[in-house]
C-alpha cells in the first residue's frame, strides 16, 4: 500500500486520480488543490467539472481509497508518490511573455514539496512542462540540507477531455520517463506499477526524461497540425467547390496518413493544443532553431486565420452587416461533452460579432456558466440561453461552433419557421445535413464546401 497524492484537482489531477483510485484499491489516493471551493465541489454531488462517466468512478471509491483535501502542505508530508498536476499556462509577463510557459505554479509546488517533506519521494511530474524542467525541479529539491532523496519521474497525460475517462482506461500509450541511475529506476519502476493494474505492459513505455517531456509537447504539436492542415485546405475547397469531407476521407483511407483529426472545423481550442505549441515554438528560439520555431508557429496562425475567416464568411454572406441583428450561436464549449470553454473558438466568433454589435445569443447544454464568466468584461450583453429553440426564434442567422449531438437532432424546420428571413445557417463543424437545410429553406455555409444560397427571386 502506498499513499498517492496529486497536487492540483483539475481537469486533468481529479479525472486520472479517479481512475488510479479505482483501479488500484490497495493504494490511498488524495487530490489535494489550493482551491478550496474546487475541493468541496469534488467532495459533493455536483463535481466541478463536466466528464461523461466520471461521477460514477468517483463515487465508486470517493471515501475508500480516493480522498479530495485542501490541506496541500499536511497532505505532502504524508505521501510517498506526489504527482503534479497544477496548470501551466502560457505566460503573460516578462521574458517569454505570449510564449513561454509559466511555471510559477510548477515552482511553488516544488518549494512547498521540499518544505514538507520528511521522508523520501517520488514526484511525478503530470503537468505539461518544457524540456529539462525535471532538471529544475530536481535541482530545487536537492537543495535540502536533510539530504532528502527526491526521484523525479515524468508521465506526461494522453487524455482528451470528453473522453478522459475511456482515455484513462484504455489508454493508447502510457509514457514514463526517468534517469538512468539505480533509484531513477526503481522511481521508474513504482510509477509503472501504478497502471500495470490495468493498461497492458507493452502500453506502458519508459524513456529518458527529457524524451518523455518533450514527447508531450510534440504530440499535442502534431495533432494540431493535422487540424490546421485540414483547415488550410477548407479554404482552397470554398474557393474551388472540392469538398473538405471528401477529401478527408479519400486521403485518411491512405493507411500512412490515417483517418482521425482530419475534422475541418472553425478552429481548434482547448487549453493547451496553443500553449503548447507556442512553448514549443519559445523552445526552438531558445535553443537557436528560428527555422523550426516559425514552422511550429504556423500552425497557431493558421487557427486564428481560420477562425477569422469564418466570421468574415458569416458577415459578408449576411450583406456586410450584422449590426442590431439576432444571431444565435450554437456551443460555447471548445469541443463536445466537456463544460470547458478555455481558448473556445465559439467565444472569439461570439467576442468577433459582438465587436460588430450583432444581438448575440449563446447556448449550450453544459457551458453556459463558464461562458458567462468568460465573456462578463469583453462581452457582456450576450445573452445566455440554455434552449436552442429559443435562442434561435427571431435570429437571422445560426452559427454551429461545438459538434454536440444535440445540435445535429434539433427539429430545423421548426427552427426555420421562427427565425427571420433570409436565414442563414453557418455549420462551424460540418455536423448538419446540408443539404436538407437548404431544402427547408436556409441559406447554408459550411467549412470547407461550396455554399447553398436561394438566389434572389
Ligand atoms: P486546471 O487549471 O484545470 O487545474 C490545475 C489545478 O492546479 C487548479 O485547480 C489550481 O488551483 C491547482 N493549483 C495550482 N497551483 C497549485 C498549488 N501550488 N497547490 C495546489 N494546487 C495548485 O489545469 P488542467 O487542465 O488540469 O491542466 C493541468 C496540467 O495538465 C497542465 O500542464 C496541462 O497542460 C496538462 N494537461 C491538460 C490536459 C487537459 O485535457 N486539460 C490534458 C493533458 C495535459
Ligand atoms: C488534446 C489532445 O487530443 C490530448 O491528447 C491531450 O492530452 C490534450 O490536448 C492536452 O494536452 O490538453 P483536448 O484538447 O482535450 O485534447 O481535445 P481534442 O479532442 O484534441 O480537441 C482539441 C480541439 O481540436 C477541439 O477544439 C476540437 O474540436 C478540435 N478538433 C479536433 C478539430 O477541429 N478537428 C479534429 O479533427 C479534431
Amino acid at each position: 500500500m502506498a499513499n498517492l497524492l496529486c497536487i492540483g484537482a483539475g481537469y486533468v489531477g481529479g479525472p486520472t486520480m479517479a481512475v488510479i483510485a479505482q483501479k488500484c484499491p490497495e493504494h490511498r489516493v488524495v487530490v489535494a488543490d489550493v482551491d478550496s471551493a474546487k475541493i468541496a465541489a469534488w467532495q459533493s454531488d455536483h463535481l466541478p467539472i463536466y466528464e461523461p462517466g466520471l461521477k460514477e468512478v468517483v463515487l465508486s471509491c470517493r471515501g475508500k481509497n480516493l480522498f479530495f483535501s485542501a490541506e496541500v502542505e499536511r497532505q505532502i508530508a504524508e505521501a510517498d508518490i506526489i504527482f503534479v498536476s497544477v496548470n501551466t499556462p502560457t505566460k503573460s509577463f516578462g521574458q517569454g511573455a505570449g510564449k513561454a510557459a509559466d511555471l510559477q505554479y510548477w515552482e511553488k509546488t516544488a518549494r512547498q514539496i521540499l518544505q514538507h517533506s520528511r521522508t523520501p519521494k517520488i514526484v511525478v511530474e503530470k503537468s505539461t512542462l518544457p524540456v529539462r524542467t525535471a532538471e529544475a525541479m530536481e535541482r530545487i529539491l536537492h537543495s535540502n540540507d536533510r539530504n532528502l532523496p527526491f526521484d523525479v519521474v515524468s508521465n506526461p497525460e494522453f487524455l482528451s477531455e470528453g473522453t478522459a475517462i475511456h482515455d484513462m482506461e484504455n489508454p493508447d500509450r502510457v509514457l514514463i520517463g526517468a534517469r538512468d541511475t539505480p533509484s531513477g529506476r526503481k522511481a521508474m519502476q513504482a510509477v509503472v506499477d501504478i497502471y500495470a493494474h490495468w493498461v497492458p505492459r507493452e502500453r506502458i513505455i519508459t524513456t529518458s526524461l527529457w524524451s518523455s517531456e518533450l514527447s508531450k509537447l510534440v504530440a499535442n504539436a502534431f495533432l494540431a497540425q493535422r487540424i490546421s492542415s485540414i483547415n488550410s485546405i477548407s479554404a482552397l475547397c470554398e474557393k474551388t467547390e472540392a469538398d473538405i469531407q471528401e477529401i478527408a476521407h479519400a486521403i485518411g483511407l491512405d493507411s500512412r496518413i490515417g483517418p482521425h483529426f482530419l475534422n475541418a472545423s472553425v478552429g481548434f481550442g482547448g487549453s493547451c493544443f496553443k500553449k503548447d505549441i507556442l512553448n514549443l515554438v519559445y523552445l526552438c528560439e531558445h535553443y537557436g532553431l528560428p527555422e523550426v520555431a516559425r514552422y511550429w508557429d504556423q500552425v497557431v496562425q493558421m487557427n486564428e486565420y481560420q477562425q477569422a475567416r469564418f466570421h468574415a464568411r458569416m458577415l459578408s454572406s449576411m450583406f456586410n452587416t450584422v449590426a442590431g441583428k439576432r444571431i444565435a450561436l450554437f456551443g460555447a464549449a471548445f469541443k463536445a461533452n466537456t463544460s470547458d470553454t478555455r481558448e473556445s473558438p465559439a467565444l472569439n466568433v461570439c467576442r468577433a460579432l459582438v465587436e460588430e454589435r450583432a444581438e448575440v445569443v449563446l447556448t449550450d447544454p453544459y457551458a453556459l456558466d463558464h461562458a458567462r464568466i468568460d465573456l462578463a468584461k469583453d462581452a457582456p450583453q450576450v445573452i445566455f440561453e440554455p434552449d436552442p429553440y429559443r435562442a434561435a426564434a427571431k435570429a437571422h442567422a445560426i452559427a454551429v461552433l461545438t459538434e454536440w449531438n444535440l445540435f445535429a437532432e434539433l427539429d430545423y424546420r421548426a427552427i426555420y419557421q421562427s427565425m427571420a428571413k433570409p436565414a442563414f445557417i453557418f455549420d462551424g463543424r460540418n455536423i448538419l445535413d446540408h443539404r436538407r437545410l437548404f431544402s427547408m429553406g436556409f441559406n447554408v455555409q459550411a467549412i470547407g464546401k461550396p455554399p447553398l444560397i436561394h438566389p434572389a427571386r
